[in-house]
């Protein structure tokens, strides 16, 4: 039952020696499961060609999703990446190539693996998930509270308001100052996608409060706001370590799916 356990490795950002780098690179959030494969297996050659591809992809499209059947149903390869849809494609694709280089250092020999820049997401695992609806929070992060500031948290519920009552996978809205965007991997149909980004929204107002900003990562959406602009997606964490808020990491990868697969829950 080891192996239920998730390995969960937030970073500080001031530990990474990526200070140099810009917002869209600023790391979010990784983390890899307990499970390894064996090296110089089938698995380390099919994962290797998947995060080439993944690379490569990045440079045409700003998502897309792999799968690399084996002879062995354990030795599968599920893999996906998506970038923030605002970004170029040049942007798209450094993005993805230096999510998958602090993948390739935070989850050596590790069956799956997901990281989260601000600007692009990479997840791979031998168990699938592609296709999935995956509401777990994986990152809840709410900045200080701005006390009873009526407008300001007015225009916050009127700009959230009008990112569940919009439509694709990648939703912004602004208002004064306050600023949010959602954005769904893009695996998921509209309907799934509306459902994801309606309980993220739902739980940035029910969990942060008043706070001056928020984050809500889910396992396949997110939603984030920011009431004192700029837009909190391109806010850099630079030189403050990542936790500087109240944070709460809860879970990552297949947590629920991989504890029901094994406990029968
Ligand atoms: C993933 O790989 C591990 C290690 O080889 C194996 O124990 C596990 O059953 C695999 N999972 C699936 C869904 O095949
Ligand atoms: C995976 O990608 C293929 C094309 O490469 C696409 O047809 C399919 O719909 C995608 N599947 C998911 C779950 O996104």
């Amino acid at each position: 039952m080891a192996h239920l356990l998730l390995l969960l490795l937030f970073l500080s950002f001031s530990l990474l020696p990526l200070l140099s780098l810009s917002a869209t690179d600023t790391f979010v959030y990784g983390g890899c499961t307990q499970l390894r494969y064996s090296p110089n297996s089938g698995y380390e050659s099919n994962l290797n060609s998947l995060l080439t591809s993944l690379v490569n992809s990045a440079t045409y499209t700003s998502y897309n999703n792999y799968t690399f059947q084996a002879s062995t149903p354990q030795d599968a390869l599920y893999g996906l990446y998506q970038c923030r849809a605002d970004l170029s494609m040049p942007d798209c694709a450094t993005c993805i190539a230096r999510a998958v280089t602090q993948l390739g250092a935070l989850c050596s020999d590790t069956c799956g693996g997901a990281l989260q820049l601000e600007g692009c997401y990479v997840k791979y695992d031998n168990s699938t998930f592609l296709g999935v609806e995956d509401k777990t929070v994986v990152l809840k992060k709410c900045g200080p509270s701005v006390g009873y500031e009526v407008e300001a948290m007015a225009r916050r519920d009127a700009v959230l308001a009008a990112i569940v009552g919009s439509s694709g996978a990648y939703r912004v809205g602004g208002s004064g100052k306050v600023q949010g965007v959602a954005q769904c991997v893009g695996d998921l149909s509209g309907s799934e996608c509306q459902d994801c980004v309606g309980e993220a929204i739902g739980r940035l107002k029910s969990d942060c409060g008043t706070a001056d900003f928020g984050d809500m990562f889910l396992g396949k959406c997110y939603a984030r706001y920011s009431t004192h602009g700029p837009p909190v997606f391109s806010k850099a964490h630079h030189g403050k370590p990542f936790f500087t808020t109240t944070t709460t990491a809860i879970s990552l990868i297949n947590l629920v799916v991989t504890v029901r697969r094994h406990l029968r829950l």
